[in-house]
């Protein structure tokens, strides 16, 4: 078990190279079991959650190889139709398996993923998906088994916008018969870099990067290239990591349209930002943080997966702000954690009520999941003296070893085995 050991309170500066994004490479990883034969990715990042996706596509037979960045998937031997409990419990974005195996082999039996760190995430969206593309779902002993003889186009629409449901619908439909229509469909980036892989290996999508998509199903679809896209979420949180101290850091992220909400967030705070080609130039040195509250929503909104890092940056702002999640309600257990280090936040319902101005010092908090985790990382690089974060199993699912990144801006983070829990 792993800890970090930060001694907080320094500037950050200098510049740093967002990795690719974890949540793109889970959506088009799994899609590669739709084609037969050899296919590559680069940029896929070197992080846990990556190496729980290779072994269970190593499970189903997909021959691999990693090299910390370019990714190589060979389909040609698919000897298994199961995702079982092992691979899912660890990670829930296994489910994406279901979609390509029912529509390349008409049967697919993966573990229910049931309930994560922070709450319920049901899958209920994904397995209507299924039904309406002529699926047979059941539920056997905390398996989905879903069978079809041959999957048929259908119209598809999500009450609620879903990343992961948009992701299995298109990989269903993409080999059906006939034509589909999904509508309500997620336009995060992650979908938009899922559509565009597809349609490398032949697949008919059209209405990339809008919530209607059309897609022709065709017979069969070939091994495929994907560059993968960078990772917003990284790439926002050394952002705030340089604002929070007062810093003043540039960042490579060439995608900058896909952070723009919390580009323009970080702007209201008072920091100063400029664009130079590919970096974003962030300099707080001499900025006063003011509050800005922020609302969670789908793309291009505010993302879910950087209110625990906005919480931790409000805490230094000279007021009250409210940060409200309106994707996951539940999703606030970095919360007491960052209490421990001097924050004053409330939650209330799906809302953290921040009361800023905090002189937050070190102390020992435990991370619960990976972006909660990111906020103490936060917290200890802002605070005073030494903050120590446990179990950062949860960080290293999606982060690409932080520490040497954060290092290299000049703080003071190492990175201790431990036998805390
Ligand atoms: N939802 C349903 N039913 C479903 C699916 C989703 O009600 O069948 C609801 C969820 O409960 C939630 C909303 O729909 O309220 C959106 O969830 P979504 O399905 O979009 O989330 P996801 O696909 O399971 C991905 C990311 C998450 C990120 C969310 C939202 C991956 C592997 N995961 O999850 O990333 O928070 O989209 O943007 O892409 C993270 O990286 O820390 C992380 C949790």
């Amino acid at each position: 078990m792993d800890k970090f050991v930060i001694n907080g309170g320094k500037a950050l500066n200098g510049s740093v190279k967002v990795s690719g994004a974890k949540n793109s490479s889970l959506a088009i990883m799994p899609a590669a079991l739709l084609n037969n034969g050899l296919n590559s990715f680069t940029n896929i990042p070197e992080v846990n959650d990556i190496y729980t996706m290779i072994k269970l596509l190593n499970f189903l037979g997909v021959e691999s190889e990693f090299d910390g960045s370019n990714l190589k998937l060979d389909t040609t031997n698919i000897s298994e139709l199961t995702a079982p409990y092992e691979h899912v419990k660890k990670m829930r974005a296994s489910v994406y398996v279901l979609g390509p195996l029912l529509a390349r082999y008409g049967f697919a039996k993966v573990s229910m993923p049931g309930g994560c760190a922070w709450g319920p995430r049901p899958i209920n969206l994904h397995l209507e998906a299924m039904e309406k593309l002529g699926a047979e779902i059941l539920l056997e002993q905390g398996y989905i088994v879903a069978k079809a003889k041959k999957l048929h186009g259908a119209k598809i629409h999500f009450d609620v916008s879903s990343v992961g449901a948009t992701g299995n619908a298109l990989m269903a439909a993409v080999l059906a018969e006939g034509s589909s229509v999904i509508t309500n469909a997620a336009i995060e980036p992650e979908i938009t870099a899922l559509v565009k892989y597809l349609a490398g290996m032949g697949a008919k999508i059209s209405g990339v990067g809008t919530s209607t998509l059309e897609i022709e199903g065709v017979k069969e679809l070939s091994p495929a290239k994907a560059d993968n896209i960078y990772d917003r979420i990284e790439a926002g949180t050394l952002l705030i990591a340089g604002a929070m101290t007062h810093g003043k850091v540039s960042i490579y992220y060439p995608e900058q349209d896909n952070l723009s909400a919390v580009l323009t967030k970080l702007e209201d705070s008072g920091v100063k930002l400029s664009y130079n080609d590919n970096n974003i130039l962030l300099d707080a040195t001499d900025s006063e943080i003011k509050n800005v509250d922020v609302t969670t929503a789908i793309f291009p909104g505010f993302p879910t997966d950087m209110q625990a890092q906005w919480t931790a940056y409000m805490c230094v702002a000279n007021g009250a702000s409210t940060i409200t999640d309106n994707i996951y309600f539940d999703r606030f257990k970095h919360v007491p954690e960052l209490n421990r280090l001097g924050a004053d936040i409330e939650n209330i319902k799906n809302s953290s009520i921040v009361r800023g101005s905090a002189k937050l010092k070190g102390a020992k908090v435990m991370s619960t999941d990976l972006r909660a985790s990111a906020s103490l990382v936060l917290g200890g690089l802002a605070a005073k003296g030494t903050t120590e974060v446990l179990r950062i199993y949860h960080l290293d699912r999606g982060y690409q070893r932080i520490e040497e990144k954060l290092r290299s801006l000049g703080a003071d983070i190492e990175r201790i085995q431990t036998k805390e829990y």
